[in-house]
Formats: C-alpha cells, structure tokens, sequence
C-alpha cells in the first residue's frame, strides 16, 4: 500500500473488551461502514442496529440525545445545530397546511417570525395571546380547532411565568399539542407537566461556556419518531464536535444554575432596593405578580433578572455604558454575565397593545448573571446605577 493510500485507510485502533474511556470519543466521522451489503441494505431496512450517516445519527450526538431526553424526564430527544433550528423544525414537523397554533406575544422574538412569516406562507394561521390571559387560550381553543399552543416560562425578558398545569390541560381536552420552550428554565425544571413537547437552546446553560451553538427538541418517543425523519430531511443536525462540547458543558450545569440563580437573587434583590430603578422582574423576589406561581413549578428562579430604569432610554444607555463586568451582548445562560437593552429585544412588528402586554419598556435591561463572584457583580451594578441617574 503506497502512504498516498494509508492516509486515507490508518490503522484502526480497538479497544480490548473490558477497556473504556471515562470521556467517550468524539464520532468525528460522516459516514459508517458496515461489513458487507447484505449488511448495510439490513441496516437501511431497519432491520440491524448501527450507524450509516450522521446527518440521521451519530453516537457522540446520540449519547447528548439520551442524556438530555433523561434530564428533562422524557424518552427521546433530537438535537439541532442551534435553538432556533429547533424551534423551526419541530413547527415544521409538526403542522401542516390549514392547522392552527396558538402562541404568545411574550414569546421569543424568533419563534413568533417562524409561526407567523414561516408557517404563514404555508397556510398555517395563528392566533396571539397574552401568555397571562388563559381565558383567552379557552376561548380560542373552542372556537379554533388548534393543533399546537407554543410557549415559554419564564418569558424572554421580563420573566412572565406560565400557568403550566392550565396551559396543557386546556390544549389537551382541546385535542392540541403543547410544545414548550423551556430554554430559560433548563432541563432540570417543569419535567412533572404534561407538556409534550420541550424545545431548548442548548447554545445556553448546557454548554454554559458561550463558545458552542445547539438545540434540542424532547418529547415521548412516539412523537420524536414521527419528526425524526422530517428532521433529517431538514438538515439541521448538530456537528459531533459541537455535541461533544455540549456533553462536556453538563457536567457541570447543575453547579452553574444553582449558583448563577443564587448571584441572580442577590442582584434582583440589590435593584429592588435602589432609587434609580422603577420596577424589577425576577421570579424569586416575592414583589413579581406570579412569585407563588413560579414558586410551585420552578426549584431554581433562574439566571435572568429584568428590570426597568426610572430614567429610560438614556439611562438604559448610560447603566448599560457603564457597566465593565457584563458584557453587551446577545445569549445567555453562560459563565460570564450580559446585559441587553431594549433595542436589542426586538419586538418592533407588535402594535401598540403588544408593546403594552411585552411589558418592554424604553428603560427595560435585561442581566445574564454568570459566574463571577457575586459581590464583584454587585459592585458593578451599583457603579452603573449611579452613573444611570435617575
Ligand atoms: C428562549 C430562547 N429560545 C431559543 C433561543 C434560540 O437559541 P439559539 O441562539 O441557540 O438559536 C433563544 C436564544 O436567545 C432563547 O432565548
């Protein structure tokens, strides 16, 4: 064999029975062979376990697909090459022409594009509601047969939290599937609801490190099998290398929750008490209008503190300038904290009484809380509400 051709046949290495690695490899392979013909037509019928192409499967992504479907006490999983692509494949697994969603205008920006300009252009309708106004969710369920209700809690900035347990019991008795966006809440949390569907973005608290995009849709397996070869066919998969990070990312999510929800607390708790600030949204402060709520379905209130600023826009500005511990940029959930204003949110298609429910005012911040010690965080936002004004 000239090396010209052993470059591309090295030696393969097997590990001896009773011999494994404490990390498993990382697949970094597209294609699998299997030993003969009869073999691999076996495997495409279905009928011999194994791999043959990663865009349909891969053990390193496989392993993060099991994990992650046990985390959030569900069967299955499959994982995107980001939330988003999550998000857009599940609705386009998951509807067809003429069908109905219901979704909410505290939604995440990008999934109310998708149902409304995505699904829109396939004939798919909706209907936008208040994530607080569950009368609503009723009446529209009885007067539109509705095929999936779409929504999040905590809600993307300020913190509104679903009434999970009515939310799916009413789409349930309507016949709808509820698909829920628990990327803010982490896989840890809402398992015990009859949701069916949970989409996350794994690019968040699951790689925790901010150097890594995926997503995940987690559901009972009956459901994962009938969007898994829609999946494929979309093309959205995830990079073994990326599942890699991920996988590494968990080992320590439950530590990183925990403490950057404690830091949080201390922050929501810090800018409840200070002059220059109007309102603070924080599921854990016993002020938020649905801290009892949050209270029985959350054990962790989350890293995200929202809050409004006396001063507005300019003081938005002038607190966000100021600030040297939090960096000014999109995501959240990693290891370093954030902070957003209001032209970062997003959010200009919905009118007026939108922009009222958004609860997104001109003076709105939005804080990541990372992992930096919480009083050196602290020290921060104090130097930066004083130079805020009010
Ligand atoms: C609630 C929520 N869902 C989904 C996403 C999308 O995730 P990704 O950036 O991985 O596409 C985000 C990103 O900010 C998010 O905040």
């Amino acid at each position: 064999m000239k090396k010209t051709t052993r470059v591309n046949h090295p030696p393969l290495i097997e590990l001896p029975a009773g011999n494994h690695p404490l990390v498993a490899p990382i697949y970094q392979t597209v294609k699998f062979e299997f030993d003969s013909v009869a073999q691999t037509e076996a495997h495409l019928r279905g009928e011999r376990p194994g791999f043959y192409y990663s865009r349909a499967a891969n053990p390193t992504t496989r392993q993060l697909e099991l994990l992650l479907a046990e985390l959030q006490g569900r069967e299955d999983c499959l994982v995107t090459a980001s939330g988003v692509g999550a998000i857009a494949q599940t609705l386009l697994a998951l509807t067809k022409q003429g069908d109905h969603v219901i979704c909410f205008v505290e939604t995440y920006n990008p999934t109310r594009y998708l149902i409304r300009r995505l699904l829109g252009r396939f004939g798919v309708t909706h209907t936008l509601l208040s994530i607080e106004d569950l009368a609503g969710v009723e009446r529209v369920l009885a007067s539109h047969p509705t095929r999936l209700v779409f929504f999040e809690s905590p809600t993307n900035p300020v913190t509104k939290i679903a009434d999970i347990g009515a939310l799916t019991r009413l789409a349930r008795a309507a016949g709808a599937i509820t698909v829920m966006d628990n990327t803010f809440a982490g896989f840890h949390q809402h398992g015990a609801f009859e949701v069916d569907v949970f989409v996350h973005s794994l690019t968040k608290y699951a790689s925790g490190c901010g150097d890594v995009m995926g997503g995940a849709v987690i559901a009972r397996a009956e459901l994962i099998r009938a969007m898994r070869t829609d999946f494929g066919a979309l093309g959205g998969t995830l990079d073994p290398h990326a599942a890699f990070l991920i996988l590494r990312g968990l080992k320590t999510y439950f530590v990183r929750y925990a403490a950057q929800s404690a830091s949080a607390l201390r922050v929501a708790q810090l800018l409840a008490a200070h002059a220059a600030v109007a309102r603070v949204h924080y599921p854990g402060l016993p002020t938020h209008p649905q801290h009892a709520l949050a209270g029985r379905q959350m054990q962790d209130f989350g890293t995200i503190v929202s809050f409004d600023l006396k001063g507005g826009a300019a003081a938005a500005r002038r607190f966000a300038d100021s600030l040297e511990l939090f960096a000014l940029a999109a995501s959240l959930g990693s290891t370093e904290s954030l902070v957003v204003t209001p032209p970062m949110m997003g959010g200009r298609e919905l009118d007026a009484e939108q922009q009222r429910i958004s609860a997104i005012t001109d003076g709105t911040v939005r804080l990541s809380i990372g992992l930096e010690e919480t009083d050196d965080l602290l020290g921060d936002l104090t130097r930066a509400l004083a130079a805020a004004g009010h």
